[in-house]
């Protein structure tokens, strides 16, 4: 299952940003009346991390051809060059555009929402003419894509009528006249175009966003992209403004590192954003409102689960982590009153001590720490006593996490390279 899945693993995420940078490069076919507005498009196709997804790694970091992972199955990213007969080299602006802003092909046939048309919606006419005009500017690359990997009866594209009748209108951004620009700008960013939501907000059972719970977590891909909402205890409320944008700019802060699919967000779209543009996303999450679960009750200490779990702590993982849980200023992540280790959903948790794993490196913070992998030392009991001790230490508290949970989460990643 490798090529369905979207990590990069780490041993190429250099040569990915290296790509990254090529696509940032000189533009082959600029038209010099245009230049402004393709440079616009450039930084807005970053901000819409395009190349996370369109980069099939065939000569060009936008020819299409990359798995995606979706819960009813894989579906390939289309080729998005402007080569007429693989690409998009005979849209027009009008095309596209209704593309973003309505999920629609030419003649109509309809996307499927792994292309992030339902937060794309949102982008102005402008902005999507400005992408229109960058991703002209690129060199046409040939590469046919099969567009047709979803099982029946998902792969009958009229389906997708239903399921945009059920959860998608198109939507324009509407600024809220009561808040500051800078909120609005944010709100703009991660509402539209950032499309944070398509992993931080949970899903119903066909896959749509729900939008009641928006940026509560979610899982995605065996990971977990935790509550993004103010919420004190398992959200970004204790963070400031200023750790946020830390963290979106070099992948770490203080408080916590990024790793899996949020390292690719970082490494190609955050990491190269502007200063304002990140400040605008920090004041809108910071005030946008906050929402999570109510604190349960820690374990308690003499818990024949806790016992085990700080056994395991104390042999593999206070070296690094330290015996307060407090980690190493940018280097070994706090885990005491972290975010992470307290969501409801454990799977990053299992993850990262099943496969070890490896955080983002950016121009900023180019060498990434690297967590060693413990699936092979530690069994299901062992690796989930870990992983409920951590969760209800320290000031901690998180339901406690069962063997199989492990197990399953074990059999999962088993044949994907540790991230
Ligand atoms: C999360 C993954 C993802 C991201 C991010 C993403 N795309 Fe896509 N895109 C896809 C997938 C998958 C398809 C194919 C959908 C289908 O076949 O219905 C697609 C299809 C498209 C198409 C339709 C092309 C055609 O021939 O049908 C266009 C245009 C497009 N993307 C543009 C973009 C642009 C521009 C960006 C960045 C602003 C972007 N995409 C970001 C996954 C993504
Ligand atoms: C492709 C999926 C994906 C997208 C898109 C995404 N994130 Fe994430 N995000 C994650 C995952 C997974 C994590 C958890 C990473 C970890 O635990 O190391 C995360 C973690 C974070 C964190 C740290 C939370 C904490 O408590 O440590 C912040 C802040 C964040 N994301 C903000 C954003 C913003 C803002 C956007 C949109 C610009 C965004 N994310 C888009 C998957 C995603
Ligand atoms: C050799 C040092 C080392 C050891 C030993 C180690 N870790 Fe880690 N751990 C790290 C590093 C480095 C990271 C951050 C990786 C990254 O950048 O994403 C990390 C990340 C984590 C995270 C994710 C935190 C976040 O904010 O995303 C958790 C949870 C964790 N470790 C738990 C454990 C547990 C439990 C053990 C013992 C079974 C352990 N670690 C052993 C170095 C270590």
């Amino acid at each position: 299952m490798d090529t369905a899945r979207r990590g990069v693993p780490h041993g190429t995420r250099l040569a990915a940003l290296a790509l990254g940078a090529l696509l940032l490069g000189s533009p082959a076919q600029a038209d010099p009346d245009n230049y402004t507005q393709i440079e616009r498009g450039r930084y807005l196709a970053t901000v819409g991390d395009c190349i996370a997804c369109h980069n099939g790694n065939q000569g060009s970091p936008l020819a299409g051809g990359r798995g995606i992972e979706t819960p009813f199955g894989t579906i390939m990213s289309a080729n998005i060059t402007p080569d007429d007969e693989t690409g998009i080299g005979r849209w027009t602006a009008d095309d596209f555009y209704r593309a973003m802003h309505e999920g629609k092909r030419p003649y109509g046939t309809r996307l499927y929402p792994a292309f992030p048309y339902t937060y794309y919606t949102r982008v102005t006419r402008e902005d999507s003419d400005a992408i229109f005009a960058f991703l002209r500017s690129l060199e046409p690359v040939r590469n046919p894509v099969d567009r047709s990997t979803l099982p029946f009866p998902l792969d009958i594209r009229l389906a997708m009528l239903g399921w945009n009748m059920l959860f998608f209108t198109p939507q324009t951004f509407e600024p809220d006249p009561g808040r500051s620009a800078e909120f609005n700008r944010g709100a703009y960013l991660v509402e539209g175009l950032g499309h944070c939501g398509a992993c931080h907000t949970p899903m119903n059972m066909l896959g749509a966003s729900r939008d009641s719970v928006a940026l509560q977590g979610n899982q995605i891909q065996s990971w977990f992209a935790p509550n993004i909402t103010g919420d004190p205890r398992t959200g970004i409320g204790g963070w400031s403004v200023e750790e946020i944008v830390e963290y979106l700019r070099t992948g770490r802060n203080a408080r916590s590192t990024a790793s899996g699919p949020m390292a690719e967000v970082v490494g190609y779209s955050t990491s190269l954003m502007t200063e304002a543009d990140l400040r605008a996303i920090a004041v809108y999450l910071r005030e946008r409102g906050s929402a999570g679960p109510a604190a349960p009750a820690p374990l308690a200490a003499d818990d024949s689960r806790m016992r085990a779990g700080e056994a395991v702590y104390v042999d593999n993982c206070m070296a690094c982590h330290t015996r307060a849980g407090v980690g190493v200023d940018r280097m070994f992540p706090r885990l005491a009153g972290s975010q992470v280790v307290q969501q409801e959903d454990p799977t990053t948790l299992l993850r990262v001590v099943l496969t070890g794993v490896r955080g983002a490196s950016t121009a900023e913070a180019p060498t990434a720490p690297a967590m060693p992998a413990f699936g092979w030392r530690l069994s299901d009991e062992q690796v989930a006593a870990v992983v409920t001790y951590i969760r209800n230490t320290w000031g901690n508290a998180a339901p406690a996490v069962a063997a199989d949970a492990a197990q399953s989460l074990r059999d999962t990643v088993r044949d994907q390279p540790a991230d």
